[in-house]
């Protein structure tokens, strides 16, 4: 298969020397692209800013804002048999990016925000995309419950949902824990590394393209 990953953080600028972002390392996007590429399918891996080095073997395509990612994904999803977005994506950019350094004035400072594209949500009606689609959902409650809205709404064949509220899996952990949310059904996966956790979510996904491209 040809397979798009995102992965990794958005940063989105304030200044010339700021920027918002989030706590994502990429680990679990990086994976999944290390993952697909040993089982033998053509990789396109487009990742935000991290320290990770880039898996053997996959096309690379950095990018910094949401923006960007958005547009690398609307240019090259209509190539691919399937999409993994693991990235997390900034939901909201500074409204105005400043030319010079915003400089300390007033006691506080109000940033307004404005909503960046949503990536996924564009795939399935914008793009036009009929390949197999697995989204991710980091949340801190309603673990099901808010993968299962997401699933629905995004037109995906697979959310995969952490509860980043746990300690030591998830966000810049090497491990993850990990429910596997489908339209007719839900699996719980127990903790594990995220390189052994990859391989088996690989294997999933394979199966859903099988299962699509025999319907
Ligand atoms: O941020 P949220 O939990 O809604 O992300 C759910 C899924 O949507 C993830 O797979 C994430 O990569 C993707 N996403 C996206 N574009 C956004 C926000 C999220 O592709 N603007």
């Amino acid at each position: 298969m040809r397979v798009l990953v995102t992965a990794g953080p958005t940063r989105e600028a304030l200044d010339p020397v700021r920027y918002l972002t989030n706590r994502s390392s990429g680990k679990m996007g990086y994976a999944m692209a290390d993952a697909f590429a040993r089982a033998g399918h053509a990789v396109l891996l487009v990742s935000g800013p991290t320290q990770l080095d880039i898996p053997e073997g996959v096309d690379f395509l950095p990018i910094e804002t949401a923006e960007e990612m958005f547009d690398a994904v609307k240019r090259y999803i209509g190539k691919m048999d399937a999409a993994v977005f693991a990235a997390a994506v900034a939901d909201y950019r500074p409204a105005v990016v400043s030319d010079q350094k915003i400089k300390k004035t007033g006691e506080t400072l109000t940033l307004e925000l404005v909503r960046t594209p949503d990536i996924l949500g564009s795939v399935r009606g914008d793009f036009g995309f009929t390949g197999t689609l697995v989204g991710f959902a980091a949340e801190t409650q309603n673990l099901q419950q808010n993968a299962r809205e997401k699933l629905r709404k995004k037109g995906c064949d697979l959310v995969i949902a952490n509860d980043v509220s746990k300690p030591g899996i998830g966000f810049d952990s090497d491990r993850n824990e990990v429910l596997l949310v489908f339209p007719e059904h839900v699996e719980a996966l127990p903790e594990d590394e995220k390189h052994h956790l990859a391989p088996r979510l690989v294997r999933e996904i394979e199966r859903l393209a099988a299962e699509r491209a025999s319907n």
